[in-house]
């Protein structure tokens, strides 16, 4: 890669570090502490220390770092470009772009999902524009005319008498990789990539209860953000914010015992527990209390006699009880499979370089974290919310997407008020934080080794891409 810009310091050699925890209760001791049945994975905490030094500033905002981005990771990663559900029928279509890239996810006659490079074969228009979607029964290119199948055989040209040197040969669209998991489309430009099963591991083992591939778009907000696309994926990947940005969480989330897990250079995790105060909480609240904080907005909802507190039970006992039976109503569907931890607690994941997915009811979100253009001071942040479809019912057609500039609120595009203001204290956070990076003498930014080892991974994972190498597994 180049030494000029953005080289992180070694990882040290610190072994008494890889044990480092917060004084206060862990998730662990949190999720079994009511002696409710756990899944096996939340118990899974591989961790590793990552090193201590400052990761620099000017991987924020040098526009060729953010070049090197672009020829070095993003041409060779998997991303999710679409849910299935954009594409159901055969010659539907949708627009996926990363930079000045863009690709076209195109569904076959066949029924099968293919990409191809959005660019004519002839003198290299765009086929669609960027951020578009519809529907085709082929695909024609808006300057003269050129055409090819949903499968991207080159089936006319006008006056073909001209071009004895162009056949169905040397003029079939460009295919881009696809992979699908979980109801999503994933692309990836490197042609030589490893397969999406591999890059995605343990993913699938993870997610094989919610039926991800079923679920719904209910709503999807995309939100224009004054920040480098790190940075944005970066605020969402710690809780350690929390105590300060977010301080009407702590009443009922135990943020400083959060877990972090790094199960691989591509995929982590935090598993972070509600139902219990904050430790930064200077009076913790009591059970009844909790359930009340906890409701907020869902009280009217709520059946009196699921919220008596019975004999030996915690408040976290008492919600599960109570979010299980109304989510259940509101999305007519039975959630009694699911445990106390999977209805009341976050477990969020990442995927590298920009995707993060809960697999939770309570916020059943997935974001994407985009440069908007080539602009390393900018970017979008899309927030899905995936809902699981009605038992008893046809599932809801795909939300379209609304979107936000980043003077407008989330409750703007509908997102509940309380959700809202949680997402709104976070934008202020990130235009912030960039303009610092340019305002700072002090080269880098300091991090903390336990709750924002999943921002120092980010890093080195990306420098393992810009010196070319894909890396899919711990060294060690
Ligand atoms: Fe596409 Fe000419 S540029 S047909």
């Amino acid at each position: 890669m180049n030494e000029m810009v953005g080289t992180l310091a070694p990882a040290a050699e610190q072994p008494d570090r890889e044990v480092a925890r917060a004084p206060s209760a862990s998730t662990q001791e949190l999720i079994h502490r009511d002696g409710r049945p756990v899944p096996p994975v939340f118990e899974e905490s591989p961790y590793r220390f990552l090193g201590d030094g400052d990761i620099a500033y000017d991987r924020y905002t040098s526009q060729a770092f953010f070049d090197l981005e672009m020829e070095r990771m993003w041409s060779r990663t998997w991303q999710w470009a679409c849910r299935e559900e954009h594409i159901p029928e055969p010659g539907d279509w949708i627009v996926y772009d990363i930079g000045d890239k863009s690709v076209l996810v195109v569904r076959g006659d066949d029924g099968e999902v293919r990409a191809f490079i959005n660019s004519c074969m002839h003198r290299g228009t765009k086929l669609r524009r960027s951020a578009t979607s519809g529907h085709s029964s082929e695909l024609r290119c808006p300057f003269h005319g050129w055409t090819w199948s949903l499968e991207g055989d080159l089936k006319r040209l006008p006056c073909r008498w001209d071009a004895p040197h162009v056949s169905e040969q040397t003029h079939g669209l460009d295919p881009v990789r696809i992979g699908l998991w979980g109801g999503l489309v994933f692309i990836n430009l490197d042609r030589d990539a490893p397969p999406l099963d591999d890059y995605l591991q343990p993913l699938q083992r993870h997610f094989a209860p919610y039926g991800l591939e079923k679920r719904y778009i209910e709503m999807h907000i995309e939100k224009e953000l004054f920040c480098n696309w790190k940075a944005g994926i970066e605020a969402f990947i710690e809780n350690y914010h929390t105590q300060e940005t977010h301080p009407q969480l702590l009443t009922a989330n135990a943020d400083e015992g959060t877990q972090y897990d790094l199960f691989t250079p591509i995929v982590t995790r935090f598993v972070s527990a509600n139902g219990m105060s904050s430790p930064h909480l200077e009076e913790a609240l009591g059970e009844n209390e909790l359930i009340e904080s906890m409701l907020i907005g869902a009280r009217s909802m709520v059946d009196d006699d699921l919220l008596k507190v019975g004999e030996g039970e915690s408040a976290r006992i008492v919600l599960a009880r109570v979010m299980r039976d109304v989510l259940g109503r509101v999305y007519r569907t039975d959630l009694s499979r699911y445990t106390d931890t999977e209805i009341i607690d976050v477990a969020q994941y990442s995927v590298f370089p920009n995707m993060i997915l809960f697999p939770g009811l309570t916020l059943p979100a997935l974001y994407r974290f985009r440069p908007i253009g080539n602009d390393p001071d900018r970017c979008l942040f899309e927030l899905l919310i995936l809902r699981e479809p009605p038992a008893d019912g046809p599932t809801p057609e795909p939300a379209e997407p609304i979107r936000l500039t980043e003077e407008q609120s989330y409750a703007e595009a509908g997102l509940d008020p309380f959700l809202a203001h949680i997402y709104d204290q976070d934008t202020g956070n990130l235009r912030a934080q960039q303009e610092g990076f340019k305002a700072s003498r002090k080269q880098g930014q300091t991090l903390l080794n336990y709750q924002e080892a999943r921002v120092r991974l980010l890093h080195q994972t990306l420098d393992a891409y810009l010196d070319g190498e894909t890396p899919l597994r711990f060294a060690d």
